[in-house]
């Protein structure tokens, strides 16, 4: 199974503080049927800043320290990008690290409250230049629970998104929960991952949230991100279903 965001790097972000705590998400992980782990710290988000060439050092002295203790999981290269104007210009600059380091998928993450407005040119700029936008996380984001056509309007145009297994799980609660149902119903998600960011309150939950997906949607959807995920690693299309809105009257349950 492959977890395609997850803050595993020691000491890069607010994930794993340090090595042994990235060894333990390891084994964590491996005890999850995880076997392929794109590590995606923040990039431009706070005080975090990770270019490329600092996290493909970082992911080769992690798989390095998993090889000396003999674990059987690899990490790959990859970075959550906080969404800015100039995103494009700093690909071109070596800066931005797409997932897998395939140049074809970044992820590209909003604040939890805000959607700017240049979001739909620069997701046109960006395929443009050969690269897709991943919006992650979007059913953890006020401003597109409040209006989730923003998100039909991305997906339309060629972005594609990732839900998180906690918020399946109902770990962040019961509303995102719901929400991130409306997501997965309404062809408006293609990846789910874990963003684990430690062992204890962010954990990988890979394991409970597939099972939650399998009976609440079938086998079908599960298999589906799975290869979604393996087509990521590879740098490959993903297809896709045609998205449909979200219904507000639906989605806030009370009409
Ligand atoms: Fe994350």
């Amino acid at each position: 199974m492959i977890d395609i965001h997850c803050h595993i790097l020691p000491n890069i972000d607010d994930g794993a503080a340090h090595l042994t705590e990235s060894i333990q998400m390891v084994e964590q992980a491996i005890q999850e049927g995880i076997t392929t782990i794109i590590a995606t710290p923040h990039h431009l988000n706070g005080p975090y800043i990770n270019e490329k060439a600092k996290i493909i050092k970082a992911v080769d002295q992690l798989n390095e320290e998993i090889g000396n203790k003999g674990l059987d999981l690899k990490i790959l290269p990859g970075q959550e990008c906080r969404i800015y104007g100039d995103l494009i210009n700093d690909y071109h600059k070596g800066d931005i690290l797409p997932l897998a380091n395939s140049n074809k998928y970044v992820f590209v993450e909003f604040s939890s409250n805000h959607v700017p407005r240049y979001a739909k040119q620069l997701f046109y700029d960006m395929q443009l230049a050969g690269l897709t936008p991943i919006i992650v996380h979007p059913e953890r984001n006020s401003q597109i629970m409040t209006s989730p056509d923003l998100l039909y309007d991305f997906v339309t145009s060629g972005a594609l998104t990732q839900i998180t297994t906690s918020s399946l799980t109902g770990h962040f609660g019961k509303k995102i929960k719901r929400f991130t149902e409306d997501l997965i119903e309404h062809h408006l998600t293609h990846f789910i991952a874990s963003d684990a960011h430690n062992l204890v309150n962010r954990p990988f939950r890979m394991r409970e949230a597939l099972h939650e997906l399998e009976s609440t949607f079938g086998i079908e959807i599960v298999y589906q991100f799975q290869e979604n995920a393996d087509l990521v690693v590879n740098g490959l299309h993903v297809a896709t279903e045609p998205p449909e809105r979200v219904k507000k009257k639906k989605f806030l349950g009370i009409f």
